[in-house]
């Protein structure tokens, strides 16, 4: 093993310093050679020779429509319930979590069969029994009506403007005000008045008003009040920001925390999701195109809860787009949780399945390319992955129905890649599948052993897709750093082993804390606030990982508390190597680097670590930023060598650049907090 002088001094000055060793530097140099310093070598070989590719697609993301990801998400609509059809087909129906303002004598709501939209057919009836000033029961001054208070609380920022639409209808003249308020209606953030004649809404009519607030909520609603007598239906009611990503309806911060990660692909929408608890719930693509005030919505009765389909099967393939990752489609493969679709009986599923792949591929012409077209994009999206279910392996039909769906997309759509949820890690496939996909939730010291995982997968059949991978239960609570570091030993048996895994994703990805139905999870968000859980910063580490080239490392001492992994990678025309390093020991591990090469020698250009105090320790909503990496800067000179600190309970990068390179980057990224060593 080698150790350099230079090294040992550095510590010595450091722990004489802290104060944690005796005056005497001999006696210092003594006790942390035996006590503190745990030493490790990592063989790096950065020659041509052992070289490998890593896929371009190795890091992406799944997005499911899981605690609320989606709708009262990423998906900006602030409305719930939208059409009011959450509440069931049956009138009078639930109308939650619209509520109604004003007393049994001067209002009365109720649902009817009314609307004019075909697939949705529930619309609210108002029928205000008080009127203006003068009448015998006069309205309240602020008038009678509707609230929708969004998804726990709607953010209304003051300057920023919403796009409001609604139909409307009414056997009278309206006089109505569409307002956002505060949370208990006291205080007024925008407000407009929309004044028409019988003749104009005696029929449905479709209004739209731009609101700009005047002040800042994130717990407002949106409510339409009046003080005029009369019947009034609604339905279909949208608010959204004028502000979402590329106009597309995305929410800017929370969309910016996907693309950050550099993912190469997305996987969507479930998941549990795209199955369901029973067929009747699951996610059915084409109940999720075209208008969206003509789209049905559903309750996902995994998850539990009402979708408005506005994320829908058009807007998956727009997110996956506007965020540079290649869009993988599961779709339902005649296969709830609780019933299945026997093979001979399979085919509709099939058609489906096949559809929804001419939607996004075809050509404007085709049946359902045209329907894409007359979305706003003629373009086809770049399908290539399609995934035949979720986690139905097991299920009696699935191997029957998979063959179906197989043999259908290959005929029509010979380069689609198709997905398994057979696994494949240790055994043969007994089937045809490009990819097999693999499921691991598990405690963090047991992610650390499945690093392993695939070493032993034959290299002559499908690829892994390593689609949904969490530490989770007693050892991550709600995302802390043990997980994380479980994850990141894993995440490094992944890269070392990307010649037979070709895609993994971290799951489930968004949690709205208003409905934790799963934990932990990547980010977390409210109605206005968010912050990644170090699961998501360790998935920043591997974010050059994709496409980059793995180097062939030995790790030379203890892997139990420590793994490692190198690789080399290009950006802005420059070669860097990068090592990354987990140490989930409780001492600090110096780790020497001895890199193999013919050429110029390496400088450590940038170190990044992601550690925290405590093990358990987690980001919140009060403290976002407790654990994310650290980074700094350094330069070293000709005769330092590559001994790195691995602080306890860590996961570090080193980004080494040879002599020739040695530039300084500004690091201007508002979640680094930027050191100097
Ligand atoms: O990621 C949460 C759930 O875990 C997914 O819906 C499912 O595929 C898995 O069981």
């Amino acid at each position: 093993m080698k150790t350099s002088w230079k090294f040992f001094t550095s510590v010595c000055i450091l722990l004489f310093l802290l104060g944690s060793c005796s005056v005497y530097q001999n006696h210092c140099l003594a006790d942390a050679q035996e006590d503190a310093i745990v030493m490790m070598t990592l063989q790096l070989d950065a020659s041509n020779v052992t070289r490998r590719p890593i896929p371009d697609t190795l890091f992406g993301i799944f997005f499911e429509e899981i605690n609320h990801a989606g709708a009262g998400g990423l998906w900006a609509e602030l409305v719930s319930n939208r059409g009011f059809e959450a509440g069931g087909q049956n009138i009078p129906s639930n109308i939650w979590p619209w509520s109604i303002i004003g007393d049994e004598s001067s209002v009365y709501v109720v649902t009817d069969r009314s609307s004019c939209f075909e697939r949705n057919k529930i619309a609210l009836k108002m029928e205000v029994l008080c009127d203006s000033i003068g009448s015998s029961n006069t309205c309240p001054s602020g008038g009678v009506g509707v609230y929708n208070p969004g998804y726990w609380g709607m953010n209304i920022e003051e300057g920023k403007k919403y796009n409001v639409v609604f139909f409307v209808r009414s056997t009278g003249d309206i006089d109505l005000s569409v307002s956002f308020t505060s949370s208990n209606g006291s205080l007024t953030l925008a407000s407009e008045n929309i004044k028409a004649l019988a003749s104009e809404v005696s029929n449905w009519t479709r209004r739209e008003l731009i609101l700009e607030a005047n002040g800042t909520d994130n717990g407002a609603r949106l409510q339409f009040t009046t003080t005029k007598k009369g019947l009034i239906w609604f339905d279909q009611v949208s608010a959204i920001p004028m502000d979402t990503y590329k106009g597309h309806g995305f929410r800017n911060d929370l969309i910016q925390m996907m693309i950050d990660l550099k993912p190469r692909f997305l996987r969507f929408p479930g998941g549990c999701f795209v199955e369901g608890d029973w067929l009747g719930n699951a996610f059915r693509w084409k109940e999720t195109v075209g208008a969206w005030e003509e789209r049905p919505g559903h309750y996902g009765d995994v998850w539990k809860y009402w979708t408005d389909d506005g994320l829908g099967h058009f807007e998956f393939f727009q997110l996956a787009e506007d965020i540079g990752a290649a869009p993988v489609w599961v779709f339902n493969n005649g296969i709830s949780h609780n019933d299945q679709v026997e093979t001979q009986n399979v085919m509709p599923f099939v058609q489906e399945a096949l559809d929804g792949i001419e939607f996004a591929r075809g050509d404007a012409n085709s049946t359902w390319g045209s329907v894409r077209a007359a979305m706003g994009h003629p373009e086809p999206f770049e399908l290539k992955y399609v995934a035949v279910g979720n986690e139905d392996c097991g299920m009696p039909y699935y191997r029957g129905n998979y063959l179906e769906f197989y043999d259908a997309i290959k005929k029509t759509y010979p380069d689609i890649k198709i997905i398994s949820n057979c696994d494949a890690s240790s055994q043969p496939l007994d089937h045809p599948a490009d990819y097999f996909d693999y499921h691991i939730y598990t405690l963090a010291s047991d992610l650390y052993v499945r690093s392993h995982d695939f070493d032993n997968t034959p290299r002559n059949g499908p690829k892994a897709f390593v689609s949904e991978y969490a530490v989770n239960k007693t050892d991550a609570n709600t995302g802390n750093l043990l997980a994380a570091l479980g994850e990141a030993a894993f995440l490094l048996g992944l890269e070392k082993n990307s010649d037979v895994v070709g895609m993994v994703s971290y799951a489930p990805l968004f949690v709205n804390t208003n409905d934790r139905r799963w934990i932990p999870d990547a980010i977390v968000f409210n109605s206005s606030h968010l912050y990644g859980t170090p699961s998501y910063w360790v998935q920043q580490f591997f974010t050059e990982s994709s496409g980059a080239t793995l180097l062939n490392s030995t790790l030379m001492g203890n892997s139990s508390i420590v793994k490692a992994s190198a690789i080399s990678f290009q950006t802005n025309g420059k070669d860097y190597i990068q090592i990354k390093a987990v140490n989930i020991g409780e001492k600090s591990i110096y780790l020497d680097v001895a890199v193999t090469r013919s050429i110029a020698k390496f400088y450590l250009f940038k170190k990044k670590v992601l550690t925290s105090t405590n093990v358990m320790d987690e980001n919140s909503f009060s403290n976002p930023e407790m654990i994310v990496p650290q980074e700094s800067l350094m330069e070293m000179t000709e005769e330092d060598d590559l001994m790195f600190v691995l602080p306890p309970h860590s996961l570090s990068s080193f980004d080494l650049k040879d002599s020739a390179n040695i530039i300084k980057m500004p690091l201007a990224e508002p979640y680094k907090k930027t050191s100097t060593i």
